[in-house]
């Protein structure tokens, strides 16, 4: 009777201290993005999202007078591109809420547009309108924001530069034409040398729409070979002007491109070196689940490559104690044998928590940092319970959960379904086709019915594509050892 009272007091007592700690965790995340707080460039850049705005349009205004003086035409200008601008946040607030609720993306979005109206106002003056870089921003708009920002950067930059050369309307088709082309396969720039063929595209562009206007008898052919080199000029910004915008901006507003991605990639990455050396069970089990996440990311038209370096951090924090994972153990001796259900759940559960702060503290991005997050969501740890209630009929399954939060993008859905199938297919002693299907559908009807998925836009199209491209992935990682049990049977 008394020893059933104590164990229902200390039951109670682990609720409360766990659901306190819980509490707390929450509050704390509502604080400024600080990835590591020694690293200047690593805080969150706080400026209201008004006063932003307030000084664009301002911004604008003065390049206006500058350009057209102080006449009705400034006015009308202005009022255009005013009216222009609030409509395209007004429209984009629905289908980008999370850029525009991102204060670091608001002031990027703003500065960019004042640096780009500032070099088109040089340009002009010193060069030619032709030589104007709007494809340059463009791009880093769209590699650093999203596609749609990119657009708009497209027509309202081209729009601004023609209006402050009297609308010249080849002007404004050589701008909007060469951001069009550049904007095209952004997602295959994964390397500085790419910026290359950006130029060339630029170029391309521009020379085709000049030539249209010669052949119309726009231009005489003087006008034609200036206008021309003009063209060249403004794809050569690209070369000079990219390597030098878009790590300053990636690092000064912490946004995750390819480039950055591949860079986080390479396994001479001190994290990932640590990985290999200090836990190479679970390092192999990241390289697999990063092959499973890429491929199903792939089928869904999902960021792929976000996917594969997501899966390589996923399990990052396991590097605190890696002694206490199954894939890091080689000898029979397992620490847990020694430990209770409760204390054993709470270290497995930590290396969620112990990933993130390696990550800030390695200021490794965001977006890898939701994954590491997320990629448990609010799952519970079965094994462990089960045992607890061996021993106590009472315990609540609330308390092997992993804090979460769920996860919120479809690339986070994608490598908590590949985590779960590699480590699952892993224990299957005999690999068949028919036990890696089951045990994957398995897994996704379970994280399904457990509303892991109830916080990010996947669907069940999504889902079904992802657990064919898992099965077929996973198939042909145990390939070998099917056929050889087949042919030995
Ligand atoms: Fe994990
Ligand atoms: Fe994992």
């Amino acid at each position: 009777m008394t020893n059933n009272l104590l164990e229902k007091a200390k039951s109670w007592t682990r609720s409360v201290l766990l659901k306190f700690a819980r509490k707390l965790k929450t509050e704390n995340d509502k604080g400024p993005v600080v990835r590591n707080a020694r690293n200047l460039f690593s805080r969150e850049i706080k400026i209201p999202i008004v006063v932003s705005l307030t000084f664009t349009v301002i911004a604008i205004c003065c390049m206006f007078v500058i350009g057209l003086g102080v006449s009705y035409k400034t006015m009308l200008a202005t009022a255009i591109f005013v009216a222009g601008v609030v409509f395209f946040i007004v429209r984009t607030q629905s289908v980008e809420k999370a850029i525009l609720k991102d204060n670091d993306a608001v002031v990027l979005i703003c500065l960019l547009f004042i640096i780009a109206v500032l070099t088109f106002q040089i340009s002009k003056e010193y060069i030619s309108p032709l030589a104007s870089p709007v494809s340059v921003f463009t791009l880093i708009a769209t590699m650093l924001l999203s596609l749609r920002i990119g657009i708009m950067y497209a027509v309202s930059l081209s729009l601004f530069v023609a209006f402050l050369n009297d609308m010249r309307f080849d002007v404004f088709l050589v701008m909007l034409c060469s951001s069009v082309a550049v904007m095209t396969n952004v997602q295959n720039i994964r390397r500085r040398a790419d910026f290359v063929n950006v130029s060339f595209k630029t170029i391309a562009a521009a020379a085709a729409v000049i030539t249209v206007f010669y052949f119309f008898d726009k231009y005489d052919i003087s006008q034609f070979i200036r206008n021309l080199f003009y063209g060249i000029l403004n794809g050569a910004f690209a070369i000079i002007l990219l390597p030098v915008f878009i790590p300053l901006f990636e690092k000064l507003f912490s946004r995750t491109t390819n480039i950055k991605l591949i860079e986080l990639s390479d396994f001479n990455n001190l994290l990932l070196k640590r990985l290999m050396l200090e836990a190479p069970g679970t390092y192999h089990h990241s390289i697999m689940t990063a092959d499973i996440a890429e491929q199903a990311a792939n089928v869904i038209d999902a960021d792929s490559l976000l996917a594969r370096v997501g899966a390589y951090y996923h399990d990052i924090g396991k590097l605190i104690k890696p002694q206490y994972f199954i894939e890091n153990q080689v000898s029979n001796h397992n620490p847990h044998d020694e430990l209770s259900p409760t204390m054993s759940s709470l270290i497995l559960v930590s290396h969620v928590k112990e990933g993130v702060a390696l990550s800030k503290k390695y200021n490794i991005d965001n977006e890898i940092i939701n994954i590491i997050e997320q990629h448990h969501g609010t799952t519970s740890i079965h094994a462990f319970y089960h045992r607890a209630l061996e021993q106590s009929p009472e315990t609540d399954i609330e308390n092997f959960r992993y804090p979460g939060p769920k996860p919120t993008t479809k690339v986070s859905a994608i490598v908590m379904i590949a985590d779960s199938s590699e480590a699952a297919c892993r224990s299957i002693e005999e690999p068949t086709v028919v036990k890696i299907k089951d045990m994957v559908e398995k897994i996704i009807n379970n994280k399904f019915i457990d509303e892991q998925f109830s916080n990010c836009p996947i669907t069940l199209k999504d889902l079904k594509a992802i657990r064919d491209s898992v099965i077929s992935t996973l198939i042909g990682i145990y390939h070998a050892r099917i056929e050889y049990k087949d042919k030995k049977e």
